[in-house]
Formats: structure tokens, sequence, C-alpha cells
């Protein structure tokens, strides 16, 4: 990889909120990694409606209350922590810094933010866990052989792993146009260190159809869940929800958690904003499991309202890859901070003394 600039070393003063870092990523990558980092699918209006989403929805202060004590602290499935922020997976973060996935799960653990480790990470499991002090839950994109996916949640069960992401909305790559104009191909010292051994898709066959001959032919199904489920103890989550009756299935599959979410844009363009997505899912999840959702979120307030929308914690994506593109661990860490300090302000001004009063506000 080359990049542009050379990394902060420390944060500028004119960096105050998590958006700053975006024009400080896109100084410092080139067009086709920014198309990857920065893009979406087809026009893009997804990802355009996920942020549009959070500023549509006002929120309203109660004043002199007795917020004395207040905190942002909470537990999510048997894990106590300070706020209810994830770094949600993401791919090839060698894209983006030198030391890749390291430096994140250097600043999530400083942070005591869980970081979900994507499948499709530069480095290795092993090699990210040995980073942290901090949560780590592995994300899995399902192997075209079944018995490759087990090894890798073995593999992350092995590292210390905590809990298990199933990535369902991305059976097919999303139309990602801006990367097709910028040219972007995964550099090869890029690839994935844990799918070196794990088999390739099939090629196709003539005459048969790629999609549904092809890569349809090795999507994991409702089967898959409850295989996964039975063969690990860890709690499983479903990332990449959208339609209530798919959360009732998720349900009776036995998930420990749903995660609402349109891939930040980036599979299907069309579908709603994830904040829109939210109320109908918790509501049919009908709190049997915590239900978190991301798409959009860049400010403390963001995460007021998906909490205030049932939500129990959120995923933050792109939002600190900009700081990790400007400043490695520094930067992901100033992001977390940025946003927890943000949560604990507008908690204050809106009158609740902690998540549950947040939750309330439904
Ligand atoms: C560069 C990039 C790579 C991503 N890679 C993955 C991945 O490997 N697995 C996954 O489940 N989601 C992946 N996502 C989606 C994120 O986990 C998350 O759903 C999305 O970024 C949230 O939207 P936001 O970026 O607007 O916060 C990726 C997102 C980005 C921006």
């Amino acid at each position: 990889m080359s990049w542009r600039s050379p990394l902060l070393t420390s944060i500028p003063p004119h960096v105050v909120a998590a958006a700053d870092y975006m024009a400080l990523a896109r100084e410092r990558l080139d067009d086709a990694a920014w198309a990857y980092l920065d893009g979406a699918a087809a026009d893009e209006r997804t990802d355009a409606a996920n942020r549009a989403a959070f500023a549509r929805l006002d929120l309203q202060t109660r004043v002199l209350r007795d917020l004395r004590g207040g905190h942002t602290r909470c537990q999510l499935l048997g894990m106590a922590l300070p706020h209810p922020l994830l770094l949600a997976p993401v791919a090839h973060q060698g894209l983006f810094h030198p030391d890749a996935e390291a430096a994140t799960a250097l600043a999530a653990g400083v942070m005591q933010t869980p970081l979900i480790v994507s499948t499709l990470s530069t480095l290795g499991i092993e090699a990210i866990a040995a980073q942290t002090s901090g949560p780590l839950w592995f994300q899995l994109y399902a192997q075209p052989r079944w018995e490759d996916s087990l090894r890798l949640v073995r593999r992350a069960e092995d590292a210390g792993c905590r809990a298990l992401v199933l990535t369902v909305d991305a059976p097919v790559a999303g139309v990602r146009n801006r990367e097709q104009r910028a040219g972007f191909a995964l550099p090869p010292a890029l690839a994935p260190r844990d799918l070196q051994d794990c088999a390739p898709l099939p090629p196709g066959q003539p005459g048969t159809d790629p999609v549904f001959d092809r890569l349809m032919a090795v999507a994991p199904r409702w089967e898959h869940v409850e295989a996964l489920r039975q063969a690990s103890a860890l709690p499983l989550l479903i990332k990449g929800l959208t339609h209530p009756d798919d959360a009732r299935l998720a349900l009776e599959a036995g998930v420990d958690g749903v995660i609402v979410s349109n891939h930040g844009g980036r599979t299907l363009d069309g579908l709603p904003a994830s904040l829109d997505l939210l109320p109908a899912i918790v509501q049919a999840v009908q709190g049997r499991v915590p239900v978190l959702m991301d798409g959009g979120i860049r400010r403390g307030s963001d995460v007021f309202k998906a909490l205030s929308l049932g939500a129990e914690a959120v995923l933050l994506g792109r939002c600190w890859v900009h700081a990790l593109a400007a400043a490695g661990a520094l930067g992901v860490a100033h992001v977390i901070r940025l946003l927890q300090e943000e949560l604990a302000l507008t908690m204050a001004l809106c009158g609740c003394r902690d998540l549950s009063e947040v939750r309330a506000r439904a």
C-alpha cells in the first residue's frame, strides 16, 4: 500500500468531532481505497438515508432532574461495558493502516470497547487477540465449505472471542459502482489471513447462473444458524436483519441477539435507514434478546436516538475507520471517547441518568 501523507502522531486541535477525521482520512488514502471505505452500493441512497434518519429525529430535553451518579455503563450478553458502543466488523484494515487490525485492537482494548473482528481481516484472529485486553467478538461470513466455517469458529473461541456474529446480508456482493469507477482491487498482499486455509468459491460452470447456481448455492440458510447455535456455546448474534419476520425466525433459531443493519448501505441500495427499521424489529423481539443496530452513527446524540428507539447498544462503522486511517490507534480511541462523551452530554441535557432512562424515552 502507498499512503499519500504521513500518519498523525497527535490529535490536531481542530479535530473535535468524529466527522473531522473524514477529511484527514481522505487526504491520506488513494482514490481506490477511499472508494472502498467511503463508498456504498449503487447510487448510495441507503447510506445517505442512514445518516438522514438521525438528522430527522429531534431530541427533547427534561430539565432540573437529579442526575447525580449518572453514567453510560451497560451490561450486554453478560459483559459489563463502560458504554453501549462496539466497533463494527470492518474487512481489510491493512488498506487503511500499516498495523491494520492490530492498531484497532489496541485502541478497543484501552477503551474497553468490544471489537467485532471481521472474517476478512487482514491479520489473523490470533494476532489481533494478542494486541488487546478488551472484549473481542468474531464476525463470521459462512464459507463455501461448512467445515471451514466451523474451523474459524473454533479458532475464534481459542483466541478468546466472547461472542459470534453471523453476517447474513451479504451472500452476494453489492453493486459497488464507486469502487468499480475507481478501479478498486484488493492488493494480493492484503488477502485475509484467516481465509488462507479455507476452500475458495468453486468456479462457475458454463450454462449455469453465476448468482443462483454459484454464490447462492453455498450461501448460509436458516439451518446453518441452528447448526452454529449447536456448534458453539458462545452467544450468537445475527447481523443484517431488516425485517421483523426474520427477527422472529432468528429467535426460533435460538440466537442471543440481533443486529439491525443494512451494512452501511453497502449491499442492497434501496433499503430504508437502519434507524427507521429499528422500532418494528424491537417490537417483534419483545425484549427476549438484545437488539443492536448500526448504520450512519457519527455522534453521541445518534447513539442516544438509537437507544431511545429500543437499541441495547450500537455498532460504529466508518467513523472509527476514518480515524484509523488518519491517526491509527490514537485516532480510534479518540473517536470512541468523543462519542462516549457526547452520549453522556446528550443524556445530561435530556435529563437521563442512565441508559434505561434513555430507552424509556421511546
Ligand atoms: C470498509 C468497510 C468494511 C466492512 N466490512 C464488513 C465485514 O467484513 N463484515 C460485516 O459484517 N460488515 C462489514 N462492514 C459493515 C459494517 O460492519 C457496518 O455494518 C457499517 O459500516 C455501519 O454503517 P456506518 O459505516 O455508516 O457506521 C464494513 C463496512 C465498511 C465501511
